[in-house]
């Protein structure tokens, strides 16, 4: 089928089922398109930011909600004119959220009127079909987030993307494309890796590269917690609704705990070692998902690096269990402690002696972000750090992959060899999702 004749398949079918079905209210009614079906790039250069920089939300939710309050705090030179949530009520209750903080006495920093919400799985689209958007926050489940990259590189929009950038090997092509694209028409792409401007990763980092801890020797990871939401099915959803709606639990919406989650801190990994491994040998378990839910309980990969050096990176989800979070860089001279969250950074020697120590306080850099962002865009002096961020998603797959099936998953095989695409080639809402399965080592492949 041509891509053309594929498009008017995917609306046609979209359309017969909007009116079929009641629950469609509650979401929106519309297609999607898969990416390699999205139209060619456009040549033209990127506009000039207006004085006042114009954001438009894809993705209402917590964090999408989250970081137009951190942009609209931080930077005053911001206001929200659109929102696309694929459920409506929620664009409209974030746009009401931040409406009710940011415009007294008569500020208009969230200007969204009622026709600038959008509903249904293209609303994305007439966010970024919006001249007057300068910038987009993308913050839907991580699954689309390589689609919604790609559109907004190709509408000549700055971009944060939230984390992760990419669940599968298909997304971090697109997500390779999409970093070129901008650095060639002089956008910025800002991802939601927030450690990367979180003061006590900088300078913890900064120390080792200055040889504080001498020879960097191996490192570990943890993103270890008691658990995760799960939304229940709400009567009269479709299956897609569903999963879209409940979307942790299927990977080819979240990409599992080690890619949602850890990929903060298999980012830190890539950061203190320059760049991605050669290989991954992982392993997992499952005891207590609900039946439905994809995910498996627990991922612990080690990354071999070119060198030998492994980092080893263990995550789960267990109640009554210990919660650990950190990063520790082994050294021949000393142990840095890059801790989770607030906790902050401490470099010691071998002995135990401190060495260095700094408080963390991450609610300050998810709002550095957005600074860095939007004086990038002001002084047209683009950020374009999505390929990093590639790398670190697919990083967390790579070691997914390898749990899932039983077998070493190399770079090399990632990026040049693997056809893992984990999205259904039709999204639409309503209408059908893949069955769930849960990956069986021995009889799932690496793919
Ligand atoms: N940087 C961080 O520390 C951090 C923290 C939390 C979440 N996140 C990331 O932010 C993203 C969103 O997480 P959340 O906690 O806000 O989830 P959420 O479920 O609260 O919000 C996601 C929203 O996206 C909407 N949505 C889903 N698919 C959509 C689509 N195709 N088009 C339009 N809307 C769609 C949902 O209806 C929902 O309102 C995830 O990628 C998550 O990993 C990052």
């Amino acid at each position: 089928m041509s891509d053309q004749s594929r498009r008017d398949f995917i609306a046609t079918t979209a359309a017969a089922a909007t009116a079929a079905t009641a629950a469609t209210a509650a979401l929106g009614a519309a297609s999607f398109i898969a990416p390699s079906n999205f139209g060619a790039w456009q040549s033209a250069k990127a506009p000039a930011p207006s004085k006042t920089i114009n954001i438009g939300v894809i993705g209402a939710g917590g964090r999408g909600s989250g970081a137009a309050n951190d942009t609209l705090s931080i930077n005053p030179n911001v206001r929200i004119v659109a929102i696309a949530d694929i459920d409506v009520a929620k664009a409209t209750a974030a746009r009401d959220a931040l409406a009710e903080e940011y415009n007294k006495d008569g500020a208009t920093r969230v200007a969204v009127p009622n026709e600038r919400i959008f509903g249904g799985i293209d609303g994305y689209q007439k966010v970024l079909d919006l001249k007057d958007v300068d910038l987009v926050i993308l913050a839907t489940a991580p699954g689309f987030r390589h689609v919604h990259i790609t559109a907004a590189v190709a509408a000549r929009k700055h971009v944060f993307a939230e984390k992760p950038v990419c669940v599968d090997v298909a997304g971090y092509r697109a997500c390779c494309a999409a970093h070129d694209k901008a650095l060639a028409q002089g956008t910025c792409i800002v991802t939601g890796t927030q450690y990367r401007r979180q003061p006590s990763f900088i300078e913890g980092i900064k120390k080792i590269r200055e040889g504080m801890i001498g020879d960097v020797v191996a490192m570990t990871a943890r993103y270890c917690s008691n658990g995760i939401w799960y939304r229940d099915r709400k009567p009269g959803m479709s299956d897609m609704e569903y999963q879209i709606y409940n979307w942790m639990h299927f990977i080819w919406l979240s990409g599992d705990q080690i890619t949602e989650q850890a990929v903060h801190n298999i980012d830190v990994v890539h950061w203190v070692m320059g760049g991605p491994p050669v290989r991954a040998f992982a392993s997992g378990s499952r005891w207590n998902r609900p039946a439905d839910s994809e995910m498996w309980d627990s991922i612990s990969c080690d990354y071999e690096f070119a060198d030998g050096r492994i980092c080893s990176f263990t995550g789960r989800h267990w109640a009554n269990s210990d919660n650990q979070g950190d990063n520790v860089v082994y050294g021949s001279k000393g142990i840095a402690y890059l801790r989770a969250f607030d906790s902050g950074t401490q470099i010691t020697d071998r002995n135990g002696k401190e060495l260095f120590s700094i408080k963390g306080n991450i609610g300050a850099a998810y709002k550095q972000e957005h600074k860095e962002l939007v004086e990038a865009v002001v002084a047209s002096r683009p950020i374009v750090e999505l390929r990093q961020t590639a790398e670190s998603s697919l990083m967390a797959v790579m070691g997914r992959e390898a749990a899932y099936s039983g077998q070493t998953a190399t770079w090399d095989f990632m990026t040049n060899k693997s056809q893992l695409d984990l999205m259904p080639k039709l999204v639409t809402i309503p209408g059908d999702a893949p069955a769930p399965f849960v990956r069986k080592p021995g009889e799932y492949r690496l793919q």
